[in-house]
């Protein structure tokens, strides 16, 4: 189990556990987190999983793959250096406290 954190548009933080191999965007919306819509399911087709990542944790996450890259052009909020889609960040030992900060919409 990997916690991460995640810090929603009105500054309220909130930690979440899960499996290793289970994304992002998936642990946001089982725990019904609404800063996350997760529309596609996962597979970058939307960008309604759109995240913020901390600086500090930028260089640990693999590199976004260009379908990733792509549908960051569609973000309802701003697109910053730090953006990410949170279906494509899989949870794993190494991330154990990644903090992301969620966007002020999805859609
Ligand atoms: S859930 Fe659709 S792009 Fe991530």
């Amino acid at each position: 189990m990997t916690q991460i954190h995640l810090i929603q548009a009105d500054g309220q933080a909130l930690s979440l556990e899960g499996e290793d191999g289970q994304s992002v965007m998936q642990l946001a919306t089982a725990a019904g987190l609404s800063g996350i819509v997760g529309e596609c399911g996962g597979s970058a087709m939307c960008a309604t999983c759109h995240v913020y990542v901390d600086e500090a944790w930028l260089d640990k996450l693999p590199q976004a793959l260009p379908p990733e890259l792509e549908m960051l052009e569609c973000t309802a909020s701003e697109r910053r250096p730090n953006s990410r889609l949170s279906c494509q960040i899989k949870l794993a030992p190494e991330l154990a406290g990644l903090t992301v900060h969620l966007p002020e919409r999805q859609q």
